[in-house]
């Protein structure tokens, strides 16, 4: 690692230097890609969590990302600096990215719904408290619409002279995929004041990008459509899943194949085939967040029609996760009362470590609830983060879950599988030998519709899958 005087090589040299706060699953992979992708800037980013920034100043990363340890250990310490000295680095920065967490608000007013901006706006004091000039602010953690404007008063009430300049540019990637996203984006999208200093910090954060996506993928807009675009993004790709969840259950009912009509449906080039895949319910930190935010918005700015067209999205998604622990209950004889039950995947989708929202936290609960007994096994998710996700002790959980090494290991002894991520590695389990090793009559509940239901029924499961009969 270089030592702390290098850090400021890029001012000594008049080069712009980029600060980040949050090291979280966006502010560090989108860091990582910009100091690779942009040798000539210098990057640091910062987090109040000295635990975090230990791992990602080692080779033992703080997320899983397939690709992200070869671009971190390419700039690390050449142009990408991790650090909790947050003070120091703001205050040397032209360009400070805000990537710290949005959470949905869980006390006060709009408590369930509206986004808990307290990190937001503690990062804009801060950035103003600190001093060093004029700099660019980015909004990168997703916010409400009109939220450029608290940054804004913020920064400009604070009495240290220098002038600010408050640029929203929402991050699309995906998990699982973030790096692959962030070097071949399907845009990039930069809002900002429309006035000719406004126009200016666009250009500039626009610059940054020009290293290495092209020019008619980089979109411009005010503020407040770019603040808006990333909620509605999000949205739309939400109500794609749920739409096709909520045909799952008819199909359960009729007769008919939900990847079947997923498959018609997206062939049509109006429609699409991508987030047309039915699942036990859409996870990640993001859907759920975003839409409950938009719908708080829209009551807000008195529009209760809009915001209960909105909110069925997450009912629905509520709905599904409950209606798959039902059609469990249901074929195990209504109980699943001290049996055994294999979880195979825990993580929101594959790819990842992260749990946040995951559909596995849900159908976990339930089943406990139900007084089954869970062996989990997942391939990236730690034992620890999942007894979070519960909000279960490790005292609690003995005798009740087993964490286990591997999917063959998980599902000895059990009654049923729940597969909840789809894995890649859970294609090429050896389904007779397993089955073998199961209490009979053997069930298996496909959450992902990853494994071809009739191959698991010749191995002599009882099998069911999403939107089949
Ligand atoms: C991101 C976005 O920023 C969020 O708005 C979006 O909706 C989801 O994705 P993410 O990177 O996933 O958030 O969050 P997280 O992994 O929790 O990282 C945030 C980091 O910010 C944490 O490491 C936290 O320690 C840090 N943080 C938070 C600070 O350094 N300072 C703060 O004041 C608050
Ligand atoms: C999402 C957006 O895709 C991304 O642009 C934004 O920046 C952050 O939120 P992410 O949550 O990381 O990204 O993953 P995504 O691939 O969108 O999957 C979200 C959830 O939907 C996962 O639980 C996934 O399993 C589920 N999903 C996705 C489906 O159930 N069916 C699909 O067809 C696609």
């Amino acid at each position: 690692m270089e030592s702390q005087d290098s850090k400021y090589i890029g001012r000594v040299l008049g080069l712009m230097r980029i600060c980040c706060i949050g090291a979280g699953y966006v502010g560090g992979p989108t860091m990582a890609m910009i100091a690779q992708k942009c040798p000539n800037l210098t990057v640091a980013v910062v987090d109040l969590n000295q635990e975090r920034i230990d791992a990602w100043n080692s080779d033992d990363l703080p997320i899983y990302e397939p690709g992200l340890l070869g671009v971190v250990q390419e700039a690390r310490g050449r142009n990408l600096f991790f650090s909790t000295d947050i003070d120091e680095n703001l205050k040397e920065a032209d360009v400070v990215f805000i990537s710290v967490n949005t959470p949905t608000k869980d006390y006060g007013s709009g408590a369930g719904q509206a986004a808990d901006l307290r990190y937001v706006e503690s990062c804009a004091r801060r950035i103003a408290e600190v001093g060093g000039g004029d700099k660019i602010v980015v909004e990168k953690s997703t916010v409400p619409v009109r939220t450029a404007h608290m940054v804004k008063e913020i920064l400009s009430e604070s009495p240290n002279g220098h002038a600010y300049q408050v640029v929203s540019n929402p991050e699309f990637l995906a998990e699982g995929t973030a790096m692959r996203d962030l070097a071949n984006p399907d845009r990039v999208l930069i809002g900002g004041g429309t006035d000719e200093e406004g126009r200016k910090a666009v250009e500039q954060v626009a610059g940054i990008y020009r290293n290495w996506i092209p020019e008619e993928s980089i979109i411009t807009t005010n503020l407040w459509s770019s603040e808006l675009s990333k909620l509605t993004a999000n949205a739309f790709l939400a109500q794609r899943i749920s739409s096709i969840n909520a045909i799952s259950a008819l199909c359960e009912a009729t007769g008919a194949d939900v990847d079947e009509v997923a498959r018609a449906i997206g062939t049509d080039s109006r429609i699409g085939p991508k987030f047309l895949k039915s699942s036990v319910g859409f996870g990640g930190s993001c859907f759920q967040k975003d839409i409950l935010n938009l719908t708080y918005l829209c009551g807000h700015f008195g529009l209760p029609e809009v915001a209960s067209y909105w909110s069925q999205v997450v009912e629905m998604n509520d709905y599904q996760k409950e209606r798959f622990v039902g059609r469990i209950l249901d074929n195990m004889f209504n109980t699943v009362s001290g049996k055994s039950i294999a979880i195979l995947g825990y993580a929101f989708k594959k790819d990842t470590n992260d749990v946040r929202e995951s559909p596995a936290i849900a159908v976990c609960q339930r089943l406990l609830e139900e007084k089954a007994d869970l062996r989990i096994y997942d391939p990236k998710v730690k034992a620890t983060s999942i007894l979070y996700s519960l909000g279960w002790t490790e005292e609690e959980a003995s005798g009740r879950i087993t964490f286990c090494g591997d999917a063959e290991e998980a599902c000895q002894g059990t009654h049923a599988i729940a597969l909840l991520t789809e894995w890649d590695e859970f294609k090429d389990i050896d389904f007779d030998g397993v089955f073998d090793k199961m209490s009979k009559p053997a069930y298996f509940f496909d959450g992902r519709n990853l494994i071809d239901p009739e191959l698991l029924r010749k191995a002599g499961f009882r099998a069911f899958a999403i939107g089949k009969e």
